[in-house]
C-alpha cells in the first residue's frame, strides 16, 4: 500500500464510523462516544476536516458535569444501547447532566492536547476563538481532577476504576484487585471454575475471541467495582471512605503533566491567568510525580492511594513518563533502554503493553501484551522531545506497517504483528494518518 493509499483507507473508517456529532470507536462493540478516543480522532481528523476535529471534541463535552468531571462515555440512544444507560445510571448523581446520559467515572485527560492539536491547524485568529470557547470547559476539568481526585493534596490524583486509565486489564490494576479487592463471591466462581460456564454468553465474544479479551474473572471483577461506585453515586469522598480500591496511576498521571503544560499554554495564548491554586497544584503533581520513581529497578510505577506503596509490576505506563516530558534526561535515557532491551520492550512490532518476558505477557490479550497504535503515539511524542528520534522513527515505521499489512485493528501482536480485537477501529486510523503527516 502506498502512503496515500493508507491515508485513503483510514479516512474511510473515520468516516464510516462517525456519527454527525462524534465518531464512535467501532461498529458493534463500542457504539458510544469515549473520551480519549476522540481526542485521537480529533488528532487524525485535524489533516482532513479540522471543522470536523472540532465538533468531535465539543462532542465530548456534551457529557461535562456540573462539578467539572468529563465522563469517559457520552451515551448514545437506542435500543440495543438502553442496556448501557441502566448499567451507568448517571442520573443517580446530583453533578451528572440532565438531556444527555453518560457513564459516572472519567478517563485520561487527552482533552488539552487535542484541543492544541487542532489549534495548530487554525490561523491565530481562529486559534485564539477555538481555545476560548474550550478554555472554561478545560479549567473546570482539571480544578475538578485536583479537588475530587486529590483529596490529601499531595499531588497525584487518583483513579477508581482500571477502565479510568483506559487500559483496563493492565497488569498493575489487576495485580492489585487480584491481591486486595475481589469480592468473595467472585473468588468462589473462580474456584468452582463457573467462569467456564459465563464465558459463551459474553458480548464482546461476538465481536472478538474470547483470548483476546479480559479473563471473564476480570471482567466480573470489574462490572462489580462499577457496581459499588454507582451504589455510591459516583461521590469519591464515599467511595473513598469504603476502603475502594485507589491508585494513583503513573500513565494517568504522565499524562495529566503534559495536559497542565499544554492548559497553561492555551491560557497564555488568549491573555488568562490560571486561578493560582490550579498554578500551585500543577507545580506539585511534577514533583511528586518523581516519588513513583524506584531507584532500584530505574523505573517508574503506579501508587496505592490508600497504603502509598508503589505497586511493581511494570506495564506500558513504564513508558509514558517520557510522554509527560518532565522527567529528568537521565531518567529518559533508563526508560529508553528499556525500550531498546529484547527482553523488555523491544518487539518486532514495538511496543508491547508489558515487557516481553513478564508473565503477564500474552500476545493478543487486550491490554496484557499487545501492541496498540495509541500508546505508540505517546510514546512517540515523548521520545521526540527528549531527542530520541531514532527510536521514534522505528515505532512510527512499524506502526504504519501494522496498518499497511492488517489494516485498522483495535491492537495487534508485537511478535508477529497479526489483528487482533475489533476492524475498523476509530483511533487506529486517526493516529496512523497523524503519523503520516509527521513523515511529510
Ligand atoms: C476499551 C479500551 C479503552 C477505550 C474503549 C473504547 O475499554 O480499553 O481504552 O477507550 O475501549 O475504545
Amino acid at each position: 500500500m502506498t502512503q496515500e493509499q493508507i491515508l485513503e483507507a483510514a479516512q474511510a473508517v473515520l468516516d464510516k464510523n462517525f456519527k454527525g456529532n462524534h465518531t464512535i470507536p467501532a461498529q458493534g462493540l463500542y457504539p458510544h462516544q469515549w473520551l480519549w478516543d476522540s481526542c485521537f480522532i480529533a488528532i487524525g481528523q485535524r489533516h482532513f476536516d479540522v471543522e470536523r476535529a472540532q465538533t468531535e471534541l465539543l462532542g465530548i463535552l456534551r457529557g461535562q458535569w456540573s462539578n467539572g468531571m468529563i465522563p469517559n462515555m457520552v451515551l448514545n440512544q437506542g435500543r440495543v444501547r438502553r442496556h448501557n444507560a441502566t448499567f451507568w445510571r448517571s442520573s443517580v448523581s446530583p453533578y451528572s447532566p440532565d438531556n444527555v446520559q453518560t457513564s459516572g467515572i472519567t478517563q485520561p485527560p487527552m482533552l488539552a492536547e487535542a484541543i492544541v492539536k487542532v489549534g495548530q491547524k487554525l490561523d491565530p485568529r481562529e486559534r485564539r476563538t477555538w481555545y476560548q470557547r474550550v478554555y472554561p470547559a478545560l479549567v473546570s476539568y482539571h480544578q475538578w481532577l485536583y479537588t475530587d481526585r486529590d483529596p490529601h493534596q499531595e499531588g497525584l490524583v487518583l483513579q477508581l476504576h482500571p477502565w479510568e486509565t483506559g487500559l483496563d486489564n493492565t497488569p498493575p490494576w489487576m495485580y492489585e484487585l487480584h491481591q486486595h479487592q475481589m469480592p468473595l463471591w467472585i473468588r468462589t466462581v473462580e474456584k468452582l471454575r463457573l467462569d467456564l460456564l459465563m464465558t459463551p454468553f459474553r458480548k464482546d465474544s461476538l465481536f472478538a475471541l474470547p483470548g483476546e479479551r479480559l479473563s471473564t474473572i476480570d471482567a466480573l471483577s470489574l462490572y462489580s467495582i462499577q457496581r459499588r461506585l454507582r451504589r455510591k453515586r459516583y461521590d469519591t469522598q464515599a467511595i473513598l471512605s469504603h476502603s475502594h480500591l485507589a491508585i494513583e496511576d503513573v500513565s494517568y498521571n504522565a499524562i495529566f503533566i503534559r495536559a497542565n503544560e499544554h492548559l497553561k499554554s492555551i491560557a497564555k495564548t488568549i491573555g488568562k491567568t490560571l486561578p493560582e491554586d490550579l498554578r500551585a497544584n500543577i507545580r506539585k503533581t511534577k514533583e511528586e510525580f518523581e516519588k513513583l520513581w524506584d531507584a532500584y529497578s530505574g523505573q517508574y510505577y503506579s501508587r496505592n492511594f490508600v497504603t502509598h506503596k508503589l505497586i511493581k509490576v511494570p506495564s506500558i505506563g513504564t513508558l509514558l513518563p517520557l510522554y509527560a516530558g518532565t522527567i529528568t534526561k537521565e531518567r529518559a535515557k533508563m526508560l529508553v533502554d528499556l525500550l531498546n532491551d529484547k527482553h523488555q520492550f523491544a518487539a518486532k512490532y514495538p511496543v508491547p503493553t508489558v515487557p516481553l518476558k513478564s508473565e503477564w505477557f500474552h500476545a493478543h490479550m487486550y491490554w496484557q501484551g499487545p501492541t496498540w497504535i495509541n500508546t505508540n503515539w505517546l510514546i512517540i511524542e515523548g521520545l521526540k522531545r527528549y531527542g530520541f528520534d531514532k527510536e521514534a522513527d522505528h515505532i512510527r515505521e512499524q506502526s504504519i506497517k501494522l496498518y499497511a499489512g492488517h489494516g485498522s485493528s483495535e491492537y495487534f501482536s508485537p511478535i508477529d504483528g497479526s489483528p487482533a480485537g475489533a476492524k475498523n477501529f476509530s483511533w487506529t486510523a486517526a493516529l496512523i494518518i497523524d503519523m503520516l503527516h509527521d513523515t511529510k
